[in-house]
């Protein structure tokens, strides 16, 4: 009886945090101050959200050509950068500058050779259409204005059958549910290819589709 008390209590405090989060977003609608960023490497973050188990789910392969979307700090690009050699290589873009150049510092510091950097939007990339074999997002789509623009951004960069790649932890203030990606990666025109992990941590895998010339958002 306990037990389901416990149980009850804790899907009580899960929903009342994602009300809570979801009234934050809305009265704060901005990136997450690079002032806190170091949560995102914090020892609770690497625990409940191990980088390997993450890029285990997504599905990269070496010489692929990948956008991250929202790096942050680059909890995650390093190890992705080798995930793409030989030959891949990663380009990074967020609209804050000092994650950035924080993540120019580590590539300066670990001497990493495939990563590219931009400060830009994830609404307006700085990539030509269909050039992209991979394009990912960390815990990064609900902190964006406008969601369904950056999908179809994402669509625009990719190549005919590249991957689109959506992460979620739930802590995470800006956490989207399975349901609201997958719906708002099939309005940008992606097919579903995977949904890996649980209900707090998972990783969603789309696909643009292969006869996508036809298709055009622009
Ligand atoms: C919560 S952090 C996640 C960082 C990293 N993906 C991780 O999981 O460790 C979200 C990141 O997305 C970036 N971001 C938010 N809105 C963005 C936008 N419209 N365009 C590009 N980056 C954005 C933020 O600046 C921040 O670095």
């Amino acid at each position: 009886m306990v037990v389901v008390w416990i149980i009850a209590g804790l899907v009580a405090l899960v929903f009342v945090w994602l009300a809570l989060a979801k009234l934050l977003a809305r009265v704060f609608p901005f990136p997450m101050p690079h002032r806190v960023s170091f949560i995102l490497e914090s020892w609770p973050r690497r625990i409940t959200m191990p980088a390997r188990t993450t890029l285990n789910r997504m599905g990269l392969a070496p010489g692929m050509v990948a956008v991250e979307v929202g790096p942050g700090t680059g909890y995650f690009t390093f190890e992705v950068a080798k995930r793409l050699k030989p030959g891949g290589r990663l380009v990074c873009v967020d609209v804050q500058p000092q994650m950035i150049e924080r993540i120019r510092e580590k590539i300066a510091h670990y001497g990493a050779d495939n990563i590219e950097t931009y400060v830009a939007s994830a609404e307006k990339l700085p990539l030509e259409d269909s050039g992209a074999d991979f394009l990912f997002l960390i815990s990064v789509l609900g902190e964006v204005k406008e969601e369904s623009a950056v999908l179809t951004e994402a669509y625009r960069v990719l190549k005919p059958a590249g991957v689109l790649s959506v992460s979620e932890f739930l802590p995470d203030p800006h956490y989207r549910t399975k349901s609201e990606v997958r719906r708002l990666a099939s309005g940008a025109g992606f097919e579903p290819v995977s949904v890996k992990g649980n209900f707090f941590v998972y990783t969603a895998n789309f696909r643009k589709p292969e006869n996508s010339e036809r298709i055009t958002h622009r």
